[in-house]
């Protein structure tokens, strides 16, 4: 064991992709919070200039490099926590790639693949390593984060400019990792599994971030809202929920027109209480409210896609420029973009 073990009392996190963006965010909140903050980066420089930040602010932080693209690399970053601690409280599977938004008829499975090997298969690479850590945890949460562009309510909602973004890569790597977390979910009852995503689905809003050339309307304290919310659960907390910072996300258009249904839950589904920072844009509860027609917003969507320009990389960060021009092209350079 190390020089630096945990606390008994400290809580521990280990958050991937926390070198900046969201991650970071995150890291520098549950850091304020006092809890033993291991940081995941998969640059050791980019690494440590995060850690120096969080110590300056005399937060407990330790670098763990971390690509969870590398099974090499997650063992190595396992012995590495192990050596801190017996116990992981919480694991956010946060480090993501967004692909280039190669338009569907032009993508191939290598394309896909390089995306879900970050955003599929790293948070099981990285959970699976984890998971004697955390179930030896009194209360373990794993949170996935996630993105309203893998929800199907999301996706076929013609309201939602994500719905006209042509592309099959990111937005299937996410709908898969929430169906993986609702699996895990099931079949381990004494882990909560949660997913969540930064924006405001409700009101077409994403956090501003390099992924996005920072064109998100709110800001990396207001998109982790739900990460906290989540990772301070107690041991009542939800598992299996999908929630942004305003509450429930619905997963999927399940509509049953003949009985007038949808699942969309009514109330915010679990104890611990989200604190909201004043919304510019208060959501509407219609605007939750899923279609009551979904062939006819698929077709809408459909139609959005024909008129929609295809979207190239271009520029110097093909990640960033893309999803900016994909942004612009669709009208959504003034936001209103559930990313
Ligand atoms: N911003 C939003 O509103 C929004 C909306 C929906 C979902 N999300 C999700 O939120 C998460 C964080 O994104 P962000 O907006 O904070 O973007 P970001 O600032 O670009 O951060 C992404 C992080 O992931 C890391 N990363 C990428 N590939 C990795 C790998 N193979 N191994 C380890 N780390 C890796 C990056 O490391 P490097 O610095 O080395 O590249 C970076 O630290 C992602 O999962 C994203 O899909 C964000």
């Amino acid at each position: 064991m190390g020089a630096n073990m945990t606390q008994q009392s400290q809580t521990s996190v280990l958050i991937t992709g926390a070198n900046k963006g969201l991650g970071l965010e995150a890291a520098r909140r549950l850091g304020a919070l006092g809890w033993k903050v291991f940081l995941g980066s998969r640059d050791e420089a980019r690494g440590r200039d995060a850690v120096a930040k969080l110590h300056a602010d005399g937060a407990d932080a330790v670098l763990v490099p971390l690509d969870v693209t590398s099974d090499e690399s997650v063992a190595a970053a396992f012995a590495l926590v192990r050596e801190h601690t017996a116990t992981l409280d919480v694991l956010i599977n946060n480090a993501g790639a967004p692909g280039h938004f190669v338009a569907p008829e032009l993508a191939t499975a290598d394309e896909l693949h390089g995306v879900y090997d970050t955003n599929v298969y790293g948070p099981v690479r990285v959970t699976h390593a984890f998971l004697p850590l955390l179930q030896a945890a009194a209360n373990p949460r794993v949170i996935m984060v996630s993105s309203g562009g893998g929800s199907f309510a999301v996706i076929t909602d013609p309201t939602q400019p994500v719905a006209s973004m042509h592309e099959l890569a990111y937005s299937s790597s996410k709908a898969a990792l929430n169906m993986i977390t609702v699996r895990y979910a099931q079949a381990l009852p004494g882990i909560k599994f949660n997913v969540v995503t930064p924006g405001e689905v409700a009101n077409r809003k994403f956090a501003a971030t390099d992924m996005n050339g920072h064109r998100g309307q709110l800001t990396v304290t207001e998109g982790t809202d739900p990460f906290i919310a989540l990772a301070t659960a107690g041991p009542d907390g939800p598992t299996a929920t999908f929630t942004d910072r305003l509450g429930p996300v619905a997963w999927l258009s399940v509509q049953n027109e003949s009985r007038g249904e949808h699942s969309l839950p009514a109330a915010f589904p679990y104890g611990c209480q989200l604190t909201l920072a004043a919304s510019s844009s208060p959501v509407s509860e219609s605007s939750r409210s899923i279609s009551s027609n979904s062939s006819s917003a698929a077709n809408q969507a459909l139609a959005a896609l024909d008129r929609s320009s295809r979207s190239a990389a271009v520029g110097k960060d093909p990640h960033t420029t893309s999803i900016a021009a994909a942004l612009t092209k669709n009208g959504a350079s003034s936001g209103n973009v559930a990313k």
